[in-house]
């Protein structure tokens, strides 16, 4: 009889897995869900108020205030500094369009700079050439959950009289110089979308500042200005958390620097399964601790790798493709952009690998085997 050998089964890898960031929790959520619903209080509830004062003592900060999102997060804490009209914001070019766009809700002109070519975050030695007398604040972007080189940029805004606020939306638990993200600025924003190491099953985002008078006006503008009963002190908005993200989130935070552990050693075996290819690996510079929310490599075959990828079962990411200044939405709003050789180039050759905790070791192998097999030898 002749036996019929199937082919064996393709190893799946996706970019990122919701489900597998949902079953270690589900007994918990459930019945944190149903006591919820059944209180029946999803404004202000005590999930709320705890995960506030537990991810503000986790990022180190004064203070802290759940939200919407990362995007509104951003706005917020640029609101509650109150800036004159028209304000420069500096922030890098290389980032998701999110934080422009708090910028100009905000009431702000961006001004766009280049990035250091080995951390792919805001370059502080483009800083200077920036500047106007309309500066009011720079904005860095701890980009692919690695902090910007922060000291360099403090020490300019002390100089200039500028406030500093990280859109930290990638970074929960990366640290620069041993302090968190959240802690390094004058305030800084955070995103809990469901991709995030830490992330919530619907849109959640976070905001921490480092003084009274600015926690009290974000606690003001999230929640329509509202001071007391019937009384709106100021236009705000509705840039509230529910309580039922506020829940996802408080299971999960317990384990966040465990599984940001796991996904640096999913990062070193990728590195150490490169290193003699014709790739760039991510660079991990010395002042910072990497949460690698995204494991980024460059290379000038993008596209035909990324092809090669997905013909194996693997999904990646392009984080970005198209950077910023070259949008079509920044031909509508007023914005300065210096030249932009290495954020165009990153743009040209970046690819994002599947790096999250729950990525089994076939998975990896599997991964490090198909790049391996496109790629040339240094
Ligand atoms: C750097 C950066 N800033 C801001 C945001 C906006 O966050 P959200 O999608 O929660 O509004 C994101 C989201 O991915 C981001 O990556």
């Amino acid at each position: 009889m002749i036996q019929i050998q199937s082919p064996p089964a393709v190893v799946q890898v996706p970019l990122v897995d919701l489900r597998a960031t949902y079953l270690p929790i589900r007994e918990a959520l459930l019945e944190q869900f149903d006591a919820i619903l059944n209180r029946g209080q999803l404004f202000n509830g005590e999930n709320l108020r705890a995960f506030e004062s537990e991810f503000t003592r986790y990022c180190g900060a004064h203070a802290g205030f759940c939200c919407s999102n990362g995007t509104d997060a951003l706005t917020l804490a640029l609101t509650a500094f109150d800036f004159k009209p028209g304000f420069e914001a500096i922030v890098p070019a290389h980032t998701f369009f999110a934080t422009i766009e708090s910028v100009v809700h905000a009431g702000g002109v961006p001004v766009l700079i280049d990035i250091d070519p080995l951390t792919c975050t805001m370059d502080p030695a483009r800083i200077e050439e920036a500047l106007s007398p309309r500066t009011a604040v720079i904005v860095p972007v701890h980009i692919y959950g690695q902090p910007a080189d922060m000291d360099p940029i403090l020490d300019i805004a002390r100089r200039r009289n500028l406030r500093v606020i990280e859109d930290a939306a990638q970074a929960h638990g990366a640290r620069y110089k041993n302090r968190p993200a959240g802690s390094l600025a004058d305030a800084a924003s955070f995103s809990f979308y469901f991709t995030k190491n830490l992330g919530a099953f619907g849109e959640a985002g976070f905001v921490t500042v480092n003084d009274d008078a600015l926690a009290d006006r974000v606690a003001l503008f999230r929640h329509h200005g509202h001071r007391g009963k019937f009384e709106h002190e100021v236009v705000g908005y509705n840039m509230r958390m529910d309580e039922l993200q506020a829940a996802v989130l408080r299971a999960k935070l317990p384990r966040l620097d465990e599984l940001n552990d796991i996904r640096r050693n999913v990062a070193r075996r990728y590195n150490d399964a490169f290193a003699d290819l014709d790739v760039t690996t991510p660079f991990e510079a010395d002042y910072a601790r990497h949460n690698y929310h995204c494991y980024v490599i460059q290379t000038d075959g993008r596209d035909a790798l990324a092809q090669h990828l997905s013909d194996r079962g693997i999904g990646t990411g392009i984080h970005y493709k198209t950077p910023v200044h070259l949008q079509p939405a920044m031909n509508t709003i007023p914005h300065r952009a210096l030249p932009m050789p290495v954020t165009e180039s990153t743009c040209r050759r970046c690819l994002t690998l599947p790096c999250f905790p729950e990525l089994t070791d076939a998975q990896i192998d599997h991964v490090i085997r198909s790049v391996r097999s496109y790629s040339a030898r240094k």
